[in-house]
């Protein structure tokens, strides 16, 4: 791996920062959403979370020591503009300004989300959220804000993470904030963030600010059950409406042709100059992978793989179906552990998109624990984290994928949204009652790992 690549962490302010009503912050759609009985598993909520918001420093120092050279968190919208346009909070860019600060000063190079599910509570009581156009201008007048504070140092920013999950689960399926359902419209929605990622990149191109702006969107990979043609199809369909649907646009200004052939009125359209806004639009490509699944035109045979629909998305437009093989090792999410699936993605995404820049934004997994001791042995993560980057450096050295960077999800044990403080992903166990903070394993593995792609490029 070369000597500038990025090994790195990543968090999430609604998961980590905690202080959900201190300083000023203005209330978001995922702090009414998790006190909605019986929305979250446990009725948890992030009112404290990591209370990273305090404890940023200790933070700052766990990764110093892990050996990382750079750190993936995001921006709370409604903590810098608390009815998501407007008045600017002071305190809010004062605590940003402090951590980016705190990541520099340990040669920690800030890697910036600007909108990480956490839309601002005024903009979805008042303007329907990313329904309506308000938004998309808020967002931009958002953007502008960071880029005028933080843009000096910050030089690496993401403008949206993982549209998919905002469209899908919180505006289609509904188990995430906003919690609407509706087949329709998630087109709506994903049509909206696309256009708010354009217009902000826009403004960081046209203020010519430094550095790099991109969009980070998850995919897990789709293998064919068969080497039939048909399976062959499905396979490649269900990427496409995965994450083309979210992608093409920022490189090509348009979704891609089937999706537009199949879904016809229901995929909104983009006029000649918003197409022209998109095109081009995205200095690198952010990539979330977790999981595999099979794809296959027939339903397959449940004696066969364990045939299981889901986990894809708009599943009724796409018409195929998804299972897995027996054999593969499951997270306690239940997704697959398939380290060659990480690669096959990284391949199809230079296929389709040619040599742009990748940064894997997210990889990581969860694993059940009782009590801190079998919390902290995780095994498990330590061996995944291992087949993974193991995965891309194949991809990176072997096929010639164009990988800058790697972070890891996620430093430490979070709020995982509506499955709450159930599912751990960290590489660093939190205690949420006494805030104490111990690595496991998988922490000490990393560590490890990063040092000897370190040492090998001192030897050469
Ligand atoms: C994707 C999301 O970006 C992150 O917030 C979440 O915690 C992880 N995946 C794990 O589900």
């Amino acid at each position: 791996m070369k000597k500038d690549f990025y090994w790195g962490t990543a968090t999430s302010a609604h998961q980590i920062e905690g202080a959900w009503l201190e300083d000023g912050k203005g209330l978001n759609i995922w702090d009414t959403f998790s006190h909605t009985p019986g929305k979250i598993t446990n009725n948890d909520h992030s009112e404290v979370a990591c209370d990273h918001y305090h404890l940023f420093e200790q933070d700052i120092a766990l990764m110093k020591t892990l050996g990382v050279n750079s750190y993936r968190f995001s921006i709370a919208w409604s903590r810098i503009l608390p009815n998501g346009k407007g008045e600017v909070n002071p305190a809010g860019i004062d605590f940003y300004n402090r951590l980016i600060d705190g990541c520099l000063a340990v040669g920690i190079t800030p890697f910036v989300t600007l909108y990480h599910w956490d839309l601002p509570l005024t903009l979805q009581m008042e303007n329907d959220g990313w329904l309506g156009q308000v938004t998309v201008d808020a967002f931009t007048e958002y953007a502008q804000v960071c880029f005028d504070a933080f843009g000096d140092r910050v030089k690496h920013w993401i403008t949206f993470n993982e549209n998919w999950c905002t469209a899908v689960l919180g505006n289609g399926i509904g188990i995430f904030a906003p919690g609407r359902k509706s087949e329709d419209e998630p087109y709506v929605v994903a049509h909206n963030l696309l256009l708010a990622h354009g217009q902000a990149v826009q403004v960081f191109r046209k203020g010519n600010y430094p550095g790099q702006i991109g969009i980070a969107n998850n995919c897990d990979w789709r293998e064919p059950l068969t080497d039939t043609a048909e399976d062959r199809e499905a396979a490649e369909k269900a990427l496409v409406y995965f994450f083309g649907w979210l992608t093409d646009p920022v490189f090509f200004g348009d979704y891609p042709q089937i999706m537009r052939e199949e879904l016809g009125d229901r995929l909104p359209t983009f006029t000649p100059e918003q197409s022209a806004m998109l095109k081009g639009s995205t200095d690198f490509i952010g990539l979330n992978h977790y999981s595999t699944h099979y794809a296959s035109k027939e339903k397959p045979l449940q004696n066969l793989t364990g045939a299981e629909e889901g986990n894809g998305g708009m599943m009724t437009d796409q018409n195929i179906y998804l299972s897995h093989s027996p054999d593969w090792p499951r997270t306690s999410m239940g997704w697959f552990v398939v380290p060659w699936g990480f690669r096959n993605m990284l391949n199809w995404i230079k296929a389709r998109y040619g040599d742009c820049p990748i940064f894997v934004t997210e990889n990581g997994c969860s694993v059940a624990a009782d009590n801190k001791e079998e919390a902290v042995n995780d095994e498990f993560r330590a061996d995944f984290i291992t087949q993974y980057t193991h995965a891309m450096v194949q991809a990176v050295e072997e096929d010639g994928v164009n990988v800058h960077g790697y972070f890891c999800w996620s430093l430490m044990d979070n709020f995982e949204w509506c499955r709450g403080y159930n599912m751990r992903f960290g590489i660093v166990y939190c205690d949420f009652d006494s805030q104490e903070r111990s690595p496991k394993t998988s922490y000490f593995r990393y560590s490890d790992i990063i040092k000897k792609h370190q040492n090998a490029i001192d030897k050469a």
